[in-house]
């Protein structure tokens, strides 16, 4: 039998997230955008899957590779929009473009925030969005892609295998 591939998830970071640790920790917190990755890589491997991360402070960068995510073998995405989320209707077509679904997430709860922020242009092309729970949202967010689809699950699959 062919060895079973690890499902991959596309964890897509917008503007400013490479400023975690340092950027407003007192809303952010002190953990850096690269132990935010670590611990999605972790959480992804204990469920099955696979995590690939990117961050790009631009929103072409961003269309480009959730446009890619199918052709690229992406079976999710989990996206922080950042600043974008309120505002990016380019990134809300290309997450409605696609057929692999997106979970939204935020560190924050944008919902308490300043009123600007309330609003999310690109959640309703979501499967659904994950806000105020710090790095676990990205987590958070994983799990999400994987109870929403179960083929996804790798782990759940294999299990399901097995005699
Ligand atoms: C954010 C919330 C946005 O309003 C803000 O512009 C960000 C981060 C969050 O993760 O809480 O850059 O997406």
């Amino acid at each position: 039998m062919a060895p079973r591939v690890a499902p991959a998830i596309l964890v897509l970071h917008g503007p400013n997230l490479n400023l975690l640790g340092t950027r407003e920790p007192a809303v952010y917190g002190r953990i850096s955008l690269a132990e935010v990755n670590r611990s999605v890589h972790r959480h992804a491997e204990s469920r099955g899957a696979r995590a690939v991360c990117r961050q790009s402070n631009h929103e072409g960068e961003l269309v480009d590779w959730i446009q890619a995510a199918g052709r690229e073998g992406f079976r999710g995405i989990v996206f922080n929009p950042g600043a974008l989320s309120h505002y990016s209707i380019a990134l809300r077509d290309a997450v409605a473009s696609v057929r692999v679904p997106v979970v939204e997430v935020h560190l924050s709860n944008i919902h308490a925030r300043e009123e600007f922020r309330h609003h999310s242009v690109v959640a309703a092309a979501a499967v659904g969005q994950i806000s105020g729970f710090g790095p676990a949202s990205y987590l958070l967010g994983v799990d999400a892609l994987l109870s929403a689809s179960p083929s996804l699950d790798g782990r759940r699959a294999a299990a399901r295998r097995r005699p």
